[in-house]
């Protein structure tokens, strides 16, 4: 199983959508297991699945629920969710008093260990010991950038993050929600890539196609695959893939 973790310490910056996007694109080569570990709950609502955890996330991460009788199917082939309640919203605390507090999560999948070919883990914003246990589980770390210079404060301290508790996994940066019209934007999106090559030239623009996947409640890909957005989230899940896969 290869772990895929969209992260980054800025919230609203498109984590859940790529997260979901990759996923489906991961679930055409294998089956997968996308991971909501946030207790809003997006990727659960926008995959269909009812948001609910029995036993809690506190019992999941320590081990002690069978995390195969949590796992949901969705509509889409080969895509499976681990959903997300509200007992997300105490794993920070639980999560501090726990031991080997920084690897529950790696542990979890480890002991899983089902068939599914990709985990893919969508992550709550933020730089605390939920985010940690995210980075020390991941193959390849997927960061959503909105073009802008604070974006770029925001993948520094992902780095940070990644140098202090794995160093040597890839971390991968690309550009969500984006306006070329506003030039500001635009310069970010001419400039990061050159500055720093893991910022990769891929432009999800800000689209209405990708606001539809909160009424279709359905992966970009699955209903408007040639939509810009969709372009390129399949070039960006091309090089992701190609990071996590180990080299043969
Ligand atoms: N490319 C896009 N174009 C238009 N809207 C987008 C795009 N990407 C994301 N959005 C919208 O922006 C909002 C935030 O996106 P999303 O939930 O993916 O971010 P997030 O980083 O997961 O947020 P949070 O930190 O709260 O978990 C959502 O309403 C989503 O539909
Ligand atoms: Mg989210």
């Amino acid at each position: 199983m290869r772990t895929i973790a969209v992260f980054s310490t800025k919230g609203g910056v498109g984590k859940t959508t790529t997260a979901v996007n990759l996923a489906w694109h991961a679930a055409q080569t294998g089956p997968t297991l996308l991971w909501d570990l946030d207790p809003q709950g997006a990727t659960t609502y926008l995959l269909r699945v009812r948001p609910r955890l029995k036993g809690g996330a506190d019992r999941l991460v320590r081990g002690r629920t069978d995390v195969q009788r949590a796992i949901r199917q969705t509509d889409e082939p080969g895509l499976d969710v681990l959903p997300a309640d509200d007992s997300y919203r105490d794993l920070e605390l639980e999560l501090d008093q726990a031991k080997k507090s920084g690897h529950r999560i790696r542990r979890v999948l480890c002991d899983l260990d089902d068939g599914h070919a990709w985990t893919v883990l969508d992550a709550p914003p933020g730089a605390s010991l939920v985010a940690r246990n995210v980075i020390d589980a991941a193959d390849v770390i997927v960061v959503p950038l909105v073009p802008a210079a604070l974006s770029l404060r925001a993948f520094d301290q992902v780095l940070d993050l990644v140098a202090e508790h794995a160093p040597g996994t890839p971390v991968v940066g690309f550009f969500s929600m984006a306006d070329r019209r506003r030039r500001a934007q635009a310069q970010a999106i001419a400039e990061l890539p050159a500055a720093d090559a893991r910022i990769l030239p891929i432009v999800v623009p800000s689209a209405s196609a990708v606001e539809q996947m909160g009424l279709r409640r359905r992966p970009l890909p699955a209903f408007a695959p040639r939509s810009p957005a969709a372009v390129a989230t399949a070039r960006l899940w091309d090089h992701v893939r190609a990071l996590a896969e180990p080299a043969r």
